[in-house]
């Protein structure tokens, strides 16, 4: 069976961010549930990725020095992870303007997983807005599973603070063993599907 390829971005704003901290913890448990998995690791405080602008199309400084390799990156995941805090009640600008740069097919019909975060009680907004405006143009199929981890600090598999629920970490093998299978299920899926003509959304 050929290799499983899985990105994992991680789009908080912040420097030693706790998004950046569970996108680590989800890398881990990714290799221990699967044998061999390949994992790309996009960190939007590392690798910082500019706001949209034309000089996309016209493929200069970073979109001609950096850009390809990131969209060959994601262009050979068969799935896709998004680590999302909330910020005043949304997803992070830098998620929504990854949605605006992906316009090459990157995430097109492969599925998607939001795992939001707060550290708090927040963490449903982001996903209702991904959900509901991101998908147009990418193509991403977002999965029917989310996961919320509130109170994030004290998220600590094996050890968390009293605010986690125990049922937690068995929520979230759940949820990454349904990812894993509609990624390897759906790898056929582009093949089949004129983006050449429809490449864009209605
Ligand atoms: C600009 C900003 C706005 C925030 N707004 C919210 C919010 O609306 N709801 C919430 O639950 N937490 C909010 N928080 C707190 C975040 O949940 C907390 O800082 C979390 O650790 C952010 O994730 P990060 O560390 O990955 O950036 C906000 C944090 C920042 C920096």
């Amino acid at each position: 069976m050929k290799k499983m390829k899985i990105s994992l971005i991680s789009t908080s704003h912040r420097k030693n961010s706790q998004s950046g901290r569970v996108r680590e913890l989800v890398e881990k448990n990714l290799q221990n549930r699967v044998k061999n998995i390949k994992i790309f690791n996009l960190d939007f405080c590392e690798d910082k990725i500019p706001t949209w602008s034309p000089e996309k199309k016209e493929k200069i400084g970073f979109w001609l020095k950096k850009w390809p390799k990131i969209s060959k990156e994601l262009s050979t995941s068969d799935g896709f992870i998004f680590i999302v805090p909330e910020y005043g009640g949304m997803a992070t600008p830098n998620a929504k303007n990854f949605f605006l740069i992906c316009g090459e097919g990157e995430l097109a019909h492969k599925p998607g997983l939001i795992i939001s975060i707060s550290s708090g009680n927040g963490g449903s907004y982001p996903i209702s807005e991904l959900r509901s405006s991101s998908y147009k143009n990418t193509h991403i199929m977002w999965i029917p599973e989310n996961i919320i981890i509130r109170n994030v600090e004290q998220f600590n598999p094996g050890n968390h603070g009293a605010l986690i629920p125990d049922w937690m970490d068995n929520r979230i093998n759940y949820t990454l063993d349904l990812l894993l299978v509609y990624s390897r299920y759906m790898k056929p899926l582009k093949n089949k599907i004129n983006r050449k003509d429809f490449g864009n959304g209605m």
